[in-house]
């Protein structure tokens, strides 16, 4: 069997993608479950892009030790400083440096002749090797650059040590016929070919990003790179648990394994789904919550008489099914923090409490606490700054009936430790709340998007509202959970609120 290695950029191309931002600590907990899920690089961030991203790739690369953590890096000296900066404390220090080498990149982008662009890829890779012993230069555009400059360019580079190859297929336009081919060419003709790792970067705008990843593998490709969901720019990267269960289930016709832990697969969805509010379409191959749903009779039928009729993999396999209630409300605090730890949880021990707190009113009220509730309550907790004073929601009423107003009446806690309680009314309960807390903060706040929806199933289920605001000049998206779905919007809005506030505080960090 042959070995693929497995790049995950959930954090980099994926959060680059339209409405994803996430904190730090979010960032933290994604690439800790990443480490648990196997993958064998974790692509961190962009450190030179902002100081936040910096952030995040240095405490990610100094936290995570399984996985090989790397930074992007375009092929300029300021950037490869920032990223050793940020790097250097990783047990392999590797960085991603890239520039594009497609004809109309080249002219119209970075307004360079080929001649140009191989002196600074070379000069770049060069310098990077000085300080990194793991070093991967991508040529961006690949696909649809010329091969033969392709070949000139990364037999230079290769030279100049660079230790990984990478061949994106940028734009998604590939098919997998021509992406395979492409690597055949470049691993039969590129000098020194053999003493480097050729990696596959594909794009899915045509919908064909995990076929393309896999005939890249066919043809001698040794790592590959995307994202969990697929999720990244445009149409998104190929969805990294595609590729890695395709190739366990299809292990009789593909003889290649990865190291990813499959087990890790749900797990890993769900926290990055809820971690970036991306939600996963219903049919998403592999992680989609229809995915191992059978619903015609026909096919229920079957299943009963002998599931292999109609699954071709169990739910098990990704980590899916009935999790074993382990927790009910005379479970103690050890289980618990035992349980959040076992689910990848780290938590402050005064976080922790919080969710053990909110889980014992939760468990008072609900007659099954599911692993959903349970990351639900988890991942409330992770706020990135400890020491950022924020708002804190005491209580909510709402007085609604078809034939009066709605009015909220709302008390909370400001960061400066105040209790303020403020009403106002609305021409709906959810406005008569929004209405209510924007008097608690200075100036109008614009609801971008707003969303409810059950964790889980039951009539008992947690409500759990995601919403998008603008305060000034920053958006934020705010989440959180409740088992009315009134104070779950309350709570979103506030925790919006809160990251603006740590937002605001960061930058002001960066800027003293
Ligand atoms: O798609 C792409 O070309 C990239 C590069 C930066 C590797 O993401
Ligand atoms: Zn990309």
């Amino acid at each position: 069997m042959q070995k693929i290695d497995i790049f995950d950029t959930t954090l980099r191309d994926g959060e680059q993608s339209a409405g994803i931002n996430l904190n730090t600590g979010e960032k933290i907990e994604i690439a800790k479950q990443l480490e648990r899920l196997g993958v064998t690089i974790i692509e961190a961030g962009f450190p030179a892009s902002s100081p936040g991203d910096f952030d995040a790739v240095q405490r990610i690369a100094n936290t995570v030790k399984g996985s090989i953590v790397t930074g992007l890096a375009r092929c300029v000296q300021k950037d490869i400083d920032v990223t050793w900066e940020a790097i250097k404390g990783a047990a392999q220090p590797h960085i991603h440096v890239f520039l594009a080498t497609s004809p109309i990149h080249m002219e119209y982008k970075l307004k360079k002749s080929p001649e140009q662009v191989v002196e600074q890829a070379v000069e770049a890779v060069k310098y990077a090797k000085s300080r990194f012993s793991l070093v991967q230069w991508s040529a961006e555009d690949a696909f649809r650059s010329d091969r033969e400059f392709l070949v000139k360019i990364m037999n230079e580079v290769i030279a100049a040590g660079a230790t990984t190859i990478n061949v994106p297929d940028t734009v998604g336009y590939a098919t997998p016929a021509e992406y395979g081919a492409l690597f055949k060419f470049l691993l039969e003709n590129v000098k020194g070919a053999e003493k480097v790792k050729f990696s596959a970067h594909c794009h899915n705008d045509l919908g064909m990003a995990t076929a393309n990843t896999i005939a890249a593998i066919e043809n001698g490709a040794l790592q590959v790179e995307g994202t969990i969901n697929g999720i990244g720019e445009r149409a998104g990267n190929v969805a990294l648990e595609e590729v890695a269960v395709a190739l366990k289930v299809r292990g009789d016709f593909y003889p290649y394994e990865t190291t990813i832990n499959l087990s890790e697969i749900k797990r890993t969805s769900q926290m990055v789904s809820k971690l970036t509010n991306v939600v996963i379409q219903p049919n998403k191959a592999i992680v989609g919550k229809n995915a191992f749903a059978h619903e015609s009779g026909i096919h229920q039928d079957g299943m009963l008489k002998h599931p292999e009729t109609y699954e071709i993999m169990s739910p098990s396999l990704i980590g899916e099914g009935e999790v074993p209630l382990v927790l009910g409300k005379h479970s103690g605090r050890a289980a618990f923090r035992d349980r959040a730890e076992k689910m990848g949880f780290d938590l402050s021990d005064e976080r922790l409490n919080k969710a053990f707190d909110e889980f014992k009113k939760l468990a008072d009220r609900k007659k099954e606490i599911t692993e959903a509730d349970l990351i639900t309550l988890l991942t409330e907790q992770q706020v990135l700054i400890d020491d950022v004073p924020l708002f804190e929601l005491k209580s909510v009423q709402v007085q609604y009936g078809t034939e009066n107003i709605p009015t909220a009446t709302v008390s909370a806690i400001t960061p400066q430790g105040e209790l303020k309680t403020l009403a106002s009314t609305g021409s709906g309960s959810v406005e008569a709340i929004f209405n209510t807390l924007e008097q608690f903060f200075d100036g109008e706040i614009n609801i971008l998007d707003y969303r409810v929806s059950s964790v889980g199933k039951g009539r008992d289920a947690l409500g759990e509202a995601v919403i998008n605001l603008r305060y000034k000049d920053m958006t934020t998206t705010g989440r959180d959970a409740a088992q009315d779905v009134l104070e779950a919007s309350a709570k979103a809005y506030l925790n919006a609120m809160n990251r603006q506030l740590i937002q605001a505080s960061m930058r002001a960090q960066v800027t003293q």
